[in-house]
């Protein structure tokens, strides 16, 4: 039910002065209204302001955050009109029982009572949008897989955006055509050789707006509706939701300390393709050995089975080298490598790479042209000066230096409240650890209680494909929150993990 009264239960307002100060920022560029609407509405979706809950009142919570009245009563009634809370005159304003769906918001307009129903979705869009993995909050401590992007070199990139504006040709500004820009082909395939152990030419490299599109091309071009595609389990809910979306069957397949372990059962049936993340596995860090990847290429060569590596982030590990790339092994032309600029710049870019063997480039080109015209030429033609001219070398050094900072205070942190009652998982790279938890706690519960508090994680168990989860814990993401900040968005977290021990 969308409009349905609130329960008749009512919740007190304590908890929302919390969640939306600790999230308001009154020196943002974004507008108050916009601002506080994102909050609140990604507060009810993720249902931390749960329903029932009573709002404060718009005098009072305009005074919590020192900005006009006015603003706060548009952002309650547009709130209303979409569902997320109900006006009960006399009394206040109440979140709803249930948050609109996705679908009913698009389609209502102000006035119309009758929400559609979500069958107007096909059943993979229904699926898709009923198992969306992606979380709405992508800011802050500690939000895993976010860059530190406020230490982005906004000036040298101004200045190299300038130069390329006003050097631009006219096919930089119309349809792009090919797999990408030259120079930034030719540039990642320098920055792969040299750090990554990639094997490659610059004839191999398909720029793309991102790995979620990466993945989607690959899904389109190597597999059919209905083959089987292997997936770390837990793994990556993007590859998973891709995948899903374009009708692939997907197969769960265990992870253990040296990687995606399949089983003998499992290994009678050959995929049509397997999505690894060998060099950092996500989310639990496991770095896939050598034995390992030598016998899935072997495998994959066998089986005709198509290799798809993601290698995120392996730039950020702190003590040990990274491990090369598992398509620098590959000698028989199975592994699509994917790598991307989120992690080392910034997630907004959308700028990201495919690796392919020779013979598929041109069909990945053509398909990327044909479903996405794909855009950006400028953008990739600065980036690629970018690359050139060394300042993203630059910036990812600086950048490990920051994180490694960051990764110790929390494993500090962490030690500080729990000693080792509770286990820390892949806390040796990237820019997340995993903070285990016994099999019994409820960690997407926890998770939503965390966020109360304004602490913002992800529950392991959410990474599983395979429910009920074999594991659980927190993931916590430390590359959006500043080293000093650590200890105190800890204590808090701390604080909620400590009353279910
Ligand atoms: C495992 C994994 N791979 C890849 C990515 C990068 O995705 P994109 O390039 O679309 O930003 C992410 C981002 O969260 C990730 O967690």
């Amino acid at each position: 039910m969308i409009m349905s009264k609130p329960s008749g239960q009512r919740l007190q307002a304590a908890a929302l002065p919390d969640f939306v100060l600790r999230q308001f920022d009154r020196h943002s560029s974004e507008h108050d209204h916009r601002q506080l609407y994102r909050i609140l509405q990604t507060g009810i979706r993720e249902s931390v302001l749960p329903a029932g809950l009573k709002l404060l009142p718009t005098r009072v919570l305009a005074q919590v955050l020192g900005i006009a009245r006015n603003t706060v009563v548009h952002v309650y009634e547009q709130l209303a009109l979409e569902g997320y809370v109900q006006a009960d005159v006399g009394r206040g304003t109440f979140v709803a029982a249930a948050g609109p769906r996705l679908v009913d918001r698009a389609r209502r307009t102000p006035g119309t009572a009758a929400p559609m129903r979500r069958v107007w979705l096909s059943q993979r869009g229904n699926r898709l949008v009923q198992e969306a993995g992606a979380s709405q909050l992508q800011w802050g401590a500690f939000t895993p897989g976010v860059p530190e992007v406020r230490m982005f070199p906004a000036q040298v990139w101004t200045r190299l955006q300038a130069r390329a504006w006003r050097a631009a040709t006219p096919q930089q500004l119309s349809y792009a055509t090919g797999p990408g820009d030259a120079d930034l082909r030719a540039a990642v395939t320098d920055y792969l050789q040299g750090t990554r152990g990639v094997v490659c030419t610059p004839e191999q490299v398909v720029i793309t707006s991102g790995t979620q599109q990466s993945l989607q091309l690959v899904a389109q071009l190597l597999a059919d509706p209905g083959d089987a595609v292997w997936l770390e389990d837990p793994g990556y809910w993007g590859a998973r939701s891709v995948f899903r979306a374009m009708g692939l069957h997907l197969e769960p397949v265990g992870v253990d300390g040296e990687g995606l372990a399949p089983t003998p059962e499992q290994l009678q049936r050959p995929p049509r393709a397997m999505f690894v993340s060998p060099s950092h596995q996500y989310p639990t860090g496991a770095l896939m050995s050598h034995g390992r990847r030598r016998q899935l290429l072997e495998y994959a060569a066998v089986h005709g089975v198509w290799v798809i590596e993601d290698d995120y982030d392996s730039e950020f590990r702190y003590g040990a080298r990274p491990l090369p790339a598992l398509q620098g092994l590959d000698e028989q032309g199975r592994v699509v490598y994917l790598g991307t600029f989120s992690k080392t710049l910034f997630p907004a870019m959308r700028l990201a790479y495919l690796v392919l063997p020779p013979d598929l480039v041109d069909s990945f080109a053509r398909a990327l042209n044909e479903l996405f015209r794909e855009g950006q030429p400028l953008q990739q033609a600065v980036l690629a000066r970018f690359l050139a001219e060394g300042h993203y070398a630059s910036h990812i050094r600086r950048m490990r230096a920051v994180y490694g900072a960051r990764h110790d205070a929390l494993i500090h942190a962490i030690d500080r409240h729990f000693g080792s009652r509770l286990p820390v998982i892949g806390g040796d790279a990237g820019l997340h650890l995993v903070l285990g938890l016994p099999r019994d706690v409820d960690d997407q519960a926890l998770a939503q209680q965390v966020l109360r508090a304004g602490v913002a994680t992800r529950p392991l168990s959410l990474y599983h494909l395979v429910q009920p989860a074999s594991s659980k814990g927190l993931l916590l993401g430390y590359g959006a929150v500043r080293e000093e900040e650590i200890a105190s968005n800890f204590a808090l977290l701390a604080k909620a993990v400590q009353g279910l021990l």
